[in-house]
């Protein structure tokens, strides 16, 4: 049964959408696992905080600073709430990339406990990493002298765990994983993964950069330790990212960033911490992200977390079953439907993926080209980069239709059978 959203009404409260792209067409975006664009709910929502509430939060004691305070920490709540989690676990980063790169210093910085690493102990990772869960990891193994390891990827795109047993062992200390592959669409099976790694008693991290924004996730059930996203792939803001955390693990963590707001005492010779979450959100923090955020979050419960999923499912395999029908196509990950999500890679016999995407965006049609941050699963394929398409709430069929004709037409223009 094919279970759709009602785009029209969506793409009513996303303004870009009325833009014209080049030679007058509509736009057909395809490429939100870049980042997703932003309903007028979320501009208002910062907007709003702009004109009402601004002031550095958590610093004065006049109205609006406790106004800002309060959609700040109201920011949080609707995060804590989306994810399953307590409002002290959820920290406040610029970004995904900031959140692993806070935690690989943070591990450097405490060095004691289960952040203890050195030669013999294992960083855990996998083959289809964005470049943002790959090097911070890369510089810890550096700092320490730990080694990494990874996991493979197999033909079709899955996380191979046959070889589960032997990386994951007590010299595991780290396992770093991302939920759902920016490249090949691939859901990796946390649950199972985190079983074993709980038995060694490694620190698991999640990247949910590419899950959070289309499933709902819930941080108790998941069985990891950290987790990692942006804003601006799940409707809100650039500027705005979030790390989650365990508590005894923030409580027992040394902050990465050091200044104002992060502190409990401070004389001329040293500090102590303020607990989590405001140790690890040193300065002041982006604000009016945080509340756009949480509007990006409020529009997504609106819908419904399980209609949002529906509908990216019918458009994947949709989408998997046009692009099949293209003579020459190559997709790239899963071509079925199980654990994966609505994201499609492919690469077309004869055609670079930058002079195809050229192409298509003569028709409109935005796609991801290139190498996607995920360098070592470009080589592990073979290609130089790959095309991609990627989707949201505010795609429809049509938009897939435009794709699959998109690419004959591009066949055409290169004179590729
Ligand atoms: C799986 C994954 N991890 C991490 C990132 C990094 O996100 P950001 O650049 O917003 O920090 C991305 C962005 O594309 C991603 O797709």
């Amino acid at each position: 049964m094919m279970t759709l959203l009602d785009v029209a009404a969506i793409k009513a409260d996303f303004p870009i959408f009325e833009k014209k792209m080049r030679n007058d067409a509509r736009l057909v975006y395809l490429d939100s696992g870049a980042t997703s664009q932003k309903p007028n709910q979320v501009m208002a929502a910062e907007q709003y905080f702009y004109t009402h509430h601004n002031a550095a939060v958590h610093r004065g004691s006049h109205l609006l600073a406790e106004e800002a305070s309060a959609a700040y920490e109201g920011a949080r709540e609707t995060v804590a709430a989306f994810l399953g989690a307590k409002n002290d676990d959820v920290i406040f980063t610029k970004s995904a990339t900031e959140s692993i790169n806070l935690l690989a210093y943070s591990f450097s910085n405490t060095a004691t406990g289960r952040f203890a690493l050195g030669a013999g102990d294992e960083i855990l990772l996998s083959e289809m990493e964005h470049h943002a869960n790959l090097i911070p990891w890369q510089q810890l193994a550096k700092r320490t002298g730990a080694t990494l390891k990874w996991f493979g990827v197999t033909p079709e795109g899955r996380l191979d765990l046959s070889t589960i047993d032997q990386l994951i062992s007590e010299r595991t200390k780290i396992v770093a994983l991302t939920h759902q592959s920016n490249v090949l669409g691939t859901i990796n099976p946390i649950e199972k993964i985190s079983e074993a790694v709980r038995k060694v008693g490694a620190i698991f991290v999640l990247d949910a950069c590419q899950s959070i924004p289309h499933f709902a996730v819930d941080v108790a059930e998941l069985g990891v330790d950290f987790l990692a996203f942006s804003g601006h792939k799940i409707l809100g803001p650039t500027g705005i990212g979030v790390l989650w955390g365990r508590a005894d693990l923030l409580a027992a963590m040394e902050p990465f960033l050091f200044g104002g707001s992060m502190i409990e005492t401070v004389t001329m010779e040293s500090a102590t911490w303020a607990p989590a979450p405001r140790k690890f959100e040193a300065g002041v923090p982006n604000m009016a992200q945080a509340v756009g955020l949480a509007a990006a979050i409020d529009y997504l419960n609106a819908i419904g977390m399980d209609k949002v999923h529906d509908h990216e499912v019918t458009l994947t395999k949709y989408a998997l079953d046009g692009l099949r029908t293209i003579k020459g196509l190559t997709i790239i990950g899963p071509t079925d439907m199980a654990s994966r999500g609505g994201v499609v890679s492919f690469a077309l016999d004869g055609i670079h993926p930058h002079d195809g995407g050229q192409v298509l965006d003569q028709y409109g049609i935005a796609v991801r080209t290139g190498h996607h941050c995920a360098w070592p699963l470009m080589r592990k394929y073979g290609v130089s980069g790959t095309t991609r398409a990627s989707f949201y709430i505010y795609n429809d069929l049509a938009d897939i239709d435009a794709l699959v004709e998109g690419i004959e037409a591009t066949k055409k223009y290169f004179k590729v059978s």
